[in-house]
């Protein structure tokens, strides 16, 4: 039985080697440059070690959604091109554009800050975001004309360069994803008839870059996958061939043993069939573990697979292990790699009725992330 390093009371370890893995597994499988996207902290695996894990697993560009977290990479080291596509009204792009961060464009005003944004010779990249269908933000269709007509004049005086066009599926059906990436094709014509002939064009997330061959055009944008996990309710991570990088675990903080009838956590929703052994695990919605998976979610110890008992906490839960043996300080994991005999973040997804993308996400930063790689 493997324990936490002493003193450590709960802990998200990242295993780089599986994200730099998992790029180079799905860039061989998409034939495609790779976008990885480390936003919201890397879902919660931490922003800069994953963008690094990538870019050595043959990452090309890095994507997130807010300019801070651009910045926030580049202050940490990362040179890479990197996109920042979801911007505050009226946000100012100067310090974007002085550390070379590339920017999502989704309407005309943005289009003209970015290129007031640029200093000297030095253009500012954009990418130009299509509206296909997913009503989010992107250029509308009726809007294509004027901004693809000032994206080219504003790149012929020098003040923007067009790395990219770019849109975003539903994954609602593959009907409804290849009528996206019809609705997209038109609006590389329109561009191309205006004059813009940008380098790349990118439209599948994980989804889509291993389901919608014909949506790679060359470059997809990998965000779940590089974690391991599998967006497909149908598949797992070993089907697709990736390996989980997070394991969350927590030492375990106390034991009782406890005659029939003893109530369990908040409200008692659980009472003990007979005499048993109670393990206190020291995790809870404050780092993560959803509320919603009370008496659902699964765990391990010591091997065996064991069950929440009664409601989550904040900081801790329950769990019934019989009469097993288990004592304080036994490792305690919540998920991890499944084929590793741990529950999976989708398992914990299913028990909360959410997705596997929130489970890993939302782990709190109270938790400490260790770094290994293997
Ligand atoms: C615009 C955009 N592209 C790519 C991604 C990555 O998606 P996935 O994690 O499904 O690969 C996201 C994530 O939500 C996104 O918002």
């Amino acid at each position: 039985m493997s324990h936490l390093p002493a003193g450590v009371l709960r802990e998200a370890i990242v295993d780089v080697g599986a994200i730099a893995d998992n790029v180079r597994h799905l860039r061989r499988l998409t034939e495609s440059e790779v976008i990885a996207v480390v936003k919201a902290d890397g879902y919660g695996h931490g922003a800069a070690r994953s963008a690094a894990a990538a870019l050595a697993g043959g990452a090309t560009r890095i994507g997130v959604s807010d300019i801070s977290e651009a910045i926030a990479l580049r202050r940490a080291g990362i040179d890479a091109p990197i996109v920042a596509w979801l911007h505050a009204p009226g946000a100012d792009f100067a310090e974007a554009a002085a550390l070379g961060i590339e920017l999502g464009i989704s309407h005309l005003d943005q289009l003209q800050k970015a290129a007031a944004a640029a200093s000297g010779d030095r253009p500012v990249a954009v990418h130009l975001k299509l509206e296909t269908g997913l009503s989010r933000n992107g250029i509308a269709p009726d809007d294509y004309r004027i901004v693809f007509a000032e994206a080219a004049r504003l790149e012929r005086i020098g003040r923007v360069r067009v790395v990219a066009l770019f849109s975003h599926l539903s994954n609602a059906s593959r009907e409804d994803d290849l009528a996206a990436l019809r609705a997209f094709e038109e609006g590389v014509a329109a561009a191309a008839s205006l004059g813009l002939a940008p380098p790349l064009r990118h439209i599948a997330a994980t989804h889509a870059a291993i389901d919608l061959p014909e949506s790679r055009l060359g470059c997809v944008r990998i965000g779940i996958g590089l974690y391991g996990l599998s967006p497909f309710a149908d598949r797992s991570s070993a089907d697709l061939g990736l390996r989980p990088a997070m394991t969350l675990r927590g030492a375990v903080a106390a034991v009782r043993r406890v005659p029939a009838g003893k109530g369990v956590s908040y409200g008692y929703d659980y009472r003990t069939g007979r005499e048993t052994t109670l393990a206190l695990v020291p995790l809870g919605y404050a780092d993560g573990v959803p509320r919603q998976a009370s008496g659902r979610g699964p765990v391990v110890i010591g091997g065996r697979r064991f069950t929440v008992a009664g409601r989550i906490a904040m900081d801790q839960f329950v769990v019934d292990v019989g009469d097993a043996a288990v004592a304080v300080g036994d490792e305690a994991v919540i998920f991890g790699d499944p084929t590793l005999g741990v529950p999976s973040a989708t398992e914990w997804a299913d028990a909360a009725g959410t997705i596997n993308y929130e489970i890993v996400t939302r782990v709190g930063p109270r938790v400490p992330r260790r770094q290994v790689s293997e």
